[in-house]
């Protein structure tokens, strides 16, 4: 089935997040440690990446490491955050050869020093860039965004610079890590697991959840397409019935 040619240009979504999972599931499938796994993500992501600019996408975000996965082996965070350093590295010039910019959320300054410092200078590097925004979600949790959302009000209200009642939708989106990057209309998870696991809460509200059982390192453009088309055909109603939308 040729999906892309079934894609509306005109009803893209802005911004699209993803749930990059199934990649110690796929290493098993290949009988071989996860850390294989992981490393075999890393193709999905340049797929999807390069996907996403092509068909006009504006913002992509991509949940690269939560905060709940310190919990895991201490071997595989440290092979996590090598191979991440590792891929920035590589890959800085496909982004600039396709003219995307990268940015990060998340609690960058938790990290190990050179796992930051390949992240801020994948940032300055491609800073003017302008077709699509790839946004690696690291060190991220929903919960922790909207804690540090709440600290940093709190700190203004104290400071004098801001009256609680001023405190609205908008201005409390302002303080939240993704204050530059509109609200994902479309949230897509691999490897069949439904749930969202403390990705951008908040932001996720109204967002249309898709669930496939692909694995994400066989995750291709294909079935970014195939994607895009179940987005198309959903009905937002935010709220409203049917009549009022047409
Ligand atoms: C996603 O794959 C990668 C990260 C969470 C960093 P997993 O490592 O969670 O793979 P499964 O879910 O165990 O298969
Ligand atoms: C979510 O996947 C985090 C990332 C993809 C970075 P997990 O595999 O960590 O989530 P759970 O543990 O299945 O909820
Ligand atoms: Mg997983």
């Amino acid at each position: 089935m040729d999906y892309k040619s079934l894609i509306i240009p005109e009803k893209l979504p802005q911004h699209v997040a993803i749930i990059m999972d199934g990649n110690g599931r796929w290493a098993k499938q290949h009988s071989k440690p996860r850390v294989f796994g992981h490393r075999n993500g890393v193709k999905a992501v340049r797929e999807t990446t390069e996907a996403a600019a092509e068909l006009g996408i504006k913002y992509l975000t991509l949940y690269a490491f939560s905060t709940e996965n310190w919990n895991r082996p201490q071997l595989e965070v440290n092979a996590l955050l090598h191979l991440l350093v590792e891929t920035l590295s590589k890959e800085i010039h496909t982004l600039m050869e396709n003219n995307i910019r990268l940015t990060a959320i998340g609690d960058l300054a938790a990290l190990p020093d050179h796992t930051r410092r390949a992240l801020l200078e994948g940032i300055e590097k491609t800073k003017a860039n302008t077709r699509m925004t790839l946004v690696l979600a690291l060190n991220y949790s929903g919960r922790w965004d909207i804690v540090q959302a709440a600290r940093n009000i709190a700190r203004s209200v104290q400071e004098g610079k801001l009256d609680p009642d001023q405190i609205d939708e908008k201005h409390f989106q302002e303080y939240l890590a993704t204050r530059e990057i509109p609200d994902p209309e479309f949230m897509i998870r691999t490897s069949g697991e439904q749930r969202t696991s403390n990705f951008l809460c908040y932001q996720l509200a109204y967002a249309e959840l898709y669930f496939t059982t692909v694995l994400w390192p066989d995750f291709r453009k294909e079935h970014l397409y195939q994607a895009i088309v179940a987005y198309q055909q959903r009905e937002r109603r935010f709220g409203m019935i049917s009549e009022q939308l047409a």
